[in-house]
């Protein structure tokens, strides 16, 4: 049985100040070991949540970083700076690094590798525009991404890769894709990673849905087969993450 993982992507938002508010109001009710819960913050918000969720079980995330250990990369965080202020997990390929920042599957294939080589767990995003929805060729494009995105990874590296399905037009529009929309993808993805590596990898990965998640349709995505939890955009900003959190109650 794979364990749920819910991630909240707090995006562009939150001050520290604002940080410490909406953890004192997430803390206790978001606090489980039924599920993995990571809050996604951004990357000057890390030390405050640290200290605002130590005794808890949430884990702490950031939404990028530079695959380099040190040096003149002005503006850019690394993999052990994350590390030593106390987050675990990071994003990876999100499509608004893709397409506002211009990040390739290139880019993102050494970020994977980096985050696995320095002890990051890494959310690697992948999913389809509307265009390429559209046109029926979205699962030759995700395919494509997945397979870049998995060049020289190990066969444990896979297993603790989280990867979320974000189809782009559902992202921040409140159009959610249909459970079942979202299913086929991730059992898709599924099947990818059984022909990369073999059926020990394609049954532990976890594969999240995420665009347009709430506390009203969590509980339908979630019940399907190969869908472990969720990447939460907008809900994750409100006391709305901790019922998406306890979706089953
Ligand atoms: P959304 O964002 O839940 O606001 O659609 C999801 C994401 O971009 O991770």
């Amino acid at each position: 049985m794979r364990k749920k993982i819910i991630a909240g992507n707090w995006k562009m938002n939150m001050t520290p100040s604002e940080t410490k508010e909406l953890i004192s109001k997430l803390k206790s009710k978001c606090d489980t070991n039924d599920v993995d819960v990571v809050f996604v913050v951004p990357s000057i918000d890390v030390t405050t949540a640290y200290e605002c969720l130590k005794g808890s079980n949430i884990k702490l995330g950031t939404q990028n970083f530079y695959f380099e250990d040190k040096g003149a990369f002005t503006g850019e965080i690394s993999a052990n700076m994350i590390l030593d202020a106390g987050a675990t997990y990071v994003i990876i390929g999100h499509s608004e690094r893709r397409g506002i920042f211009k990040e390739d599957n290139a880019m993102i294939n050494k970020k994977l590798v980096k985050a696995h080589k320095a002890g990051l767990l890494p959310i690697l995003c992948c999913g389809e525009s509307i265009e390429l929805r559209e046109k029926n060729t979205y699962k030759e494009f995700i395919s494509e991404q997945i397979k870049s995105a998995f060049n020289g990874i190990s066969e444990n590296e896979a297993k603790n890769t989280v990867i979320a399905y974000e189809p782009i037009w559902a992202i921040g529009t409140g159009k959610t894709a249909t459970s079942d929309q979202a299913e086929e993808v991730c059992a898709f993805i599924r099947d990818i990673i059984g022909t990369l590596y073999n059926d020990s990898v394609k049954n532990e990965i976890r594969i999240q849905y995420g665009g347009s998640v709430n506390a009203g349709n969590a509980k339908e995505l979630f019940g399907k087969p190969d869908i472990d939890g969720g990447l939460v955009g907008g809900a994750s900003l409100k006391e709305e993450f901790a019922s998406i959190v306890n979706y089953k109650s």
